[in-house]
């Protein structure tokens, strides 16, 4: 059996309503598809654009085979390009961050311009063309601050996305921010589980009683289970339009998801004591009391934007294995660390959550390889956000799937 009938075969056989089969969380068939079909296909979440701020500030990103270097350029914008020297074909970045004039191969020093053009190369002939020699362009989208990446040729539309999650964002100014913590975890457990682990809080009261201290568990304001969540979001809810601040979830599909919802009662910010993180706050808001917008895009990224902070997840895998996911706390570019705010006091809740999450993803992945695993059924209230990404994930790897294949079937339920 070929490794795409395995893939097509494995496919077919996902339940609508249940976990995944087994080997589509750990075969390295299915994932070298991922890797084509998601990950270089889809927009993915790289960073916030205040990461590189100035023109040659850089950051690199590493997709499989693939290492991306997104640039800010001398006219301001955020650019990105293959890390793949058109020499012959070095690593040009070779940390995760800096700041350069211009991006110079280490090997023979290659030189080209912020906007990826080659400026010089030596020992080349008279007919030398640097024009042919260019780096290879990354597609970049900017979200009201948020910068997302596209591998592929012709990039999916991302406009109706823009449109609709920017108005909940703009108020909080993700540009004009700064990083004031970063966390990477390599957490050995395959990405769609990381993801899975995020699309629902059924595991919160079990697992997590600090983030449980702001977070309500409720994912919607009409959620029947906690009738006082109602009230509040509609409390809450009147006080946000009178501020202007969007708040009802929007129609993003099965691709995304945009709200604001409430914390709990008397609660501002993601902290063990619910009281502020920093004291200033993000953009020019003036109320604290605005719970936080909650914004998830397939495949690789959720957000929290606070009053106070903002913070962004970002997912990438490593293997079928093993999952990077990194997390930045963002505050006011102008807060003071130790003034306006404490670095362990802000990103104390969100640290012990992902270690937590990180505990459950691992064990949840070694679950699903015994052979005693077989798909379990998902909870239509506490789990349907992992519905809409099943359904997601299974019809785009059916995209990719030849005509024909038993796969296909699956995409089209
Ligand atoms: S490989 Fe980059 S300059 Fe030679
Ligand atoms: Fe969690």
């Amino acid at each position: 059996m070929s490794a795409i009938e395995k893939v097509s075969d494995l496919m077919a056989q996902y339940r609508a309503g249940y976990s995944l089969p087994g080997p589509l969380y750990y075969d390295q068939d299915v994932f070298d598809l991922e890797m084509k079909a998601i990950f270089g296909t889809q927009w993915l979440f790289a960073c916030n654009e205040c990461e590189v701020k100035e023109p040659g500030d850089y950051l690199t990103l590493e997709l499989g085979r693939n290492s991306i270097i997104i640039v800010r350029d001398d006219n301001g914008e955020v650019t990105a390009w293959h890390n793949t020297c058109r020499h012959r074909g070095s690593r040009i970045c070779q940390e995760h961050k800096g700041s350069v004039g211009r991006l110079v191969c280490p090997y023979h020093q290659w030189t080209y311009d912020l906007d990826g053009t080659l400026l010089a190369a030596t020992q080349m002939p008279d007919d030398f063309d640097p024009k042919r020699y260019s780096l290879k362009p990354v597609h970049v989208c900017n979200v009201a601050g948020l910068v997302y990446i596209c591998l592929a040729k012709e990039p999916p539309d991302l406009e109706h996305f823009k449109r609709t999650v920017s108005p909940y964002i703009i108020p909080h100014q993700p540009a004009r921010t700064k990083v004031a913590f970063e966390s990477v975890l390599i957490e050995k457990a395959n990405w769609k589980l990381v993801i899975e682990n995020n699309r629902e809080c059924y595991h919160c009261a079990g697992n997590h009683p600090e983030l449980l201290v702001s977070l309500v568990e409720a994912a919607l304001p009409n959620d029947t289970r906690t009738h006082w969540f109602g009230d509040l979001m509609k409390r809450k809810g009147n006080e946000w339009d009178a501020l202007g601040l969007p708040h009802q979830p929007v129609n993003g599909g099965i691709e995304f998801r945009c709200i604001r919802l409430p914390f709990n009662e008397g609660v501002t910010s993601m902290t063990m004591d619910g009281k502020p993180a920093c004291k200033k706050l993000v953009g020019d808001l003036t109320e604290r009391d605005l719970g936080s917008v909650r914004m998830f895009h397939v495949p690789n990224n959720w957000n929290h934007f606070l009053s106070d902070h903002i913070i962004h997840f970002r997912v990438i895998p490593r293997g079928p294995m093993e999952t990077e996911v990194r997390t930045t706390w963002l505050v006011h570019e102008d807060a003071v660390e130790g003034w306006d705010y404490d670095v362990n006091r802000l990103a104390e809740v969100w640290q012990i959550t992902n270690q937590q999450d990180q505990v459950l993803a691992e064990q949840n992945f070694l679950g699903v390889q015994s052979d005693a695993y077989e798909p379990g059924p998902y909870s239509p209230t506490g789990e349907f956000m992992i519905l809409d990404f099943n359904r997601w994930y299974t019809t785009t790897m059916g995209e990719h799937l030849p005509p024909g294949a038993p796969g296909l079937r699956v995409a089209a339920e």
